[in-house]
């Protein structure tokens, strides 16, 4: 996607070096666009931990990378093979509750340890990472071209009016490699002249929503407003959101999703409403082993000091600043689950099925 006019993605090779990748460094947006070279283990695994990069898509494409450079590394290990597992449980250590993590993982051991050329490792590493990087990026437009029927629809509904969009946290391309997921088929409406506004969750307490939706929408010329985190449920009382559009880090084949924490409240405000709440995936984020999210999904929990205190910029310099009494503590939950049955809809590369297990299987032709 965009900024300031010129296209961009959110993670991308060095062009002179094939063993440097660039990322942009998404704690400093949208104040300053830095950007950042990985090139070892500990770069990926620091960049993913430290949320330099953020979003299940984005973490499960640069732990790809970060296992190119494990068979860099091991290169010069005389145990390659335990090098190169260690190299895998650091990355798989850093953040639990996406399940593209894993996914990337262990889709490089099992294309590591196919051969033992330490050269054709290498070769291979590289090149599955570009795949993922690629296929990802054509997920998430089929994504978008499933999505847009959804919006199109409601906007012949309402003869072309305005179609008011709630989305929380951010499933942006920032979180992914380009177009997004729950931002998708928000981009590809605009982009065809559908007259669209998006309502965007500030998402305390990372404030994902209102540091980086809300750049990503405007760098595009998405007409959006920040709401605070409680406000959206006063919204659909009040007719003012037409539908609501999230992402998901991790989704049971029973269609139950994980997502930043909130969503589930939004899920529970959409169906008091009767307001379509649908969750944009790419087949990544399925974890096809659990049915019940709530039992079986891990939660991440935070440092406390994100709640405690609010980054941003005053005087040109980015600051933090201290919000509650010194002597409060905090607890930092970093996801909630939206039970499958205050989901209208899952949309996915395949297409728009229900959630539950039986129309997931069978878009995916899973036994
Ligand atoms: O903690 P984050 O910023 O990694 O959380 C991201 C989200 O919750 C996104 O909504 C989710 O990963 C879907 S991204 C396409």
């Amino acid at each position: 996607m965009k900024i300031d006019g010129q296209s961009y993605r959110s993670i991308w090779l060095d062009k002179e070096n094939n063993s440097l990748v660039n990322i942009i460094d998404q704690r400093f947006l949208p104040h300053e666009l830095k950007f950042v070279q990985l090139k070892t283990v500990d770069d990926a695994a620091r960049a993913i931990k430290e949320m330099w990069v953020r979003g299940a898509p984005l973490i499960g494409i640069t732990a790809a990378f970060g296992m190119y450079f494990a068979t860099l590394e091991a290169k010069k290990d005389t145990d390659a093979d335990t090098y190169i597992r260690k190299a895998a449980q650091k990355l798989l250590n850093t953040r639990p509750t996406a399940v593209n993590l894993q996914w990337a993982v262990k889709k490089q051991l099992c294309k590591i340890f196919e051969i033992n050329d330490p050269s054709e490792r290498i070769k291979n590493a590289f090149n599955l990472a570009c795949q993922l990087k690629m296929e990802d990026i054509e997920v998430c437009r089929k994504i978008g071209k499933f999505g847009i029927e959804l919006i199109e629809e409601i906007s012949e509904k309402k003869a072309g009016k305005t179609v008011n969009i709630l989305t929380h946290c951010n499933a942006g391309w920032l979180a992914c490699v380009d177009w997004g997921t729950a931002t998708s088929p928000m981009y590809q409406a605009h982009d065809k002249g559908i007259d669209i506004h998006v309502w965007v969750d500030e998402t305390r307490p990372r404030n994902q929503g209102a540091r980086l939706t809300a750049w990503e929408l405007g760098e595009h010329g998405i007409p959006h407003t920040i709401i605070t985190d409680n406000a959206g449920g006063h919204l659909m009382q009040h007719g003012m959101v037409d539908m609501c559009i999230v992402g998901t880090d991790r989704t049971t084949i029973t269609g139950d999703v994980a997502n930043k924490v909130g969503t589930y409240l939004k899920a529970l405000a959409a169906k008091d409403n009767n307001v379509p709440f649908y969750v944009a995936l790419p087949s990544s984020t399925i974890d096809w082993k659990i049915k019940d999210g709530i039992k079986d999904i891990p939660i991440e929990e935070r440092d406390q000091d994100e709640v405690l205190s609010i980054i941003g910029l005053h005087e040109d310099e980015i600051k933090k600043v201290t919000l509650a009494p010194k002597k409060s503590q905090a607890k930092n939950y970093g996801f909630d689950v939206t039970p499958a049955r205050l989901v209208t809809a899952l949309i996915t590369e395949r297409g728009i099925c229900e959630a539950n297990e039986t129309s997931i299987k069978q878009l995916f032709d899973k036994k």
